[in-house]
């Protein structure tokens, strides 16, 4: 097996929070189409990517297989997971991170509302696994989440992008506010308008993303 451990790659470990329907979707399938990535990796149990982008979704290990060709997997995990869908999970960041291995370039795991797998107390060691690992293979991660509560320690403690779009309760914004956000900023976002932290380089963006 060709190996391709890829030490020059810098930490990528992007948060995308904000409340329902503020644009956190929209924002990571602009990313997936116009980032220079080798492979997309989204697990997708809602089907909300495969829809929204018009793509198959992969079922078994031959649709990903086949995706994995095309650089777009896209995994429906209720076909293997049946009414298991948090294995379906760990199998898919276990599965992720192993092909990362054999394929040069970029590649970006994308979890949507990341909090329905982690919590504060506990993370599935297939997410640990890529979140602290994945840049030595490449893989960055990204993921979502309207509830920056929520997330595991092993997430905060690596992010290396925050992308803030509106949030409302006391605690989100506080969250937020330790990563150096404005929080009345925050709290006074339209919908689909962001600001991104670099947490690396320091830098701030602000923009607005169309639907
Ligand atoms: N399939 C879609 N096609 C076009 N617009 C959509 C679609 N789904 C959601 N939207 C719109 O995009 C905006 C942001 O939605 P989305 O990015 O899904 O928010 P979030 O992921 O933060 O809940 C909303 O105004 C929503 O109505
Ligand atoms: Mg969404």
């Amino acid at each position: 097996m060709q190996s391709s451990f890829q030490l020059d790659n810098k930490r990528s470990v992007t948060i995308c929070a904000g409340l329902s329907g503020t644009g956190k979707s929209t924002f990571t399938l602009r990313y997936l189409v116009n980032a220079d990535l080798a492979i997309r990796f989204c697990f997708d149990p809602d089907g909300e990517f495969a829809k929204r982008l018009d793509l198959e979704p992969a079922h078994d290990a031959y649709e990903l297989g086949l995706a994995l060709c095309n650089g777009w997997v896209i995994f429906d995990p209720h076909t293997l997971f049946a009414g298991r869908v948090t294995d379906g999970f760990a199998f898919f960041c276990d599965w992720a991170f192993t092909v990362s291995e054999r394929v040069p370039g970029r590649k970006c795991l994308v979890v949507d509302e990341v909090w329905k797998y982690c919590t504060p107390a506990a993370i599935p060691a297939e997410l640990a696994l890529v979140t602290q690992t994945g840049r030595k293979r490449g893989l960055a991660l990204l993921v979502n989440t309207q509830r920056p509560t929520k997330l595991n320690g092993s997430i905060l403690n690596e992010v290396s992008e925050f992308v803030c779009f509106r949030l409302q309760e006391n605690n989100a914004l506080e969250k937020a506010g330790e990563y150096g956000f404005d929080l009345d900023e925050l709290k006074s976002l339209p919908d689909l308008q962001f600001v991104a932290r670099n947490l690396d380089s320091g830098g701030e963006l602000r923009g607005r993303i169309k639907v």
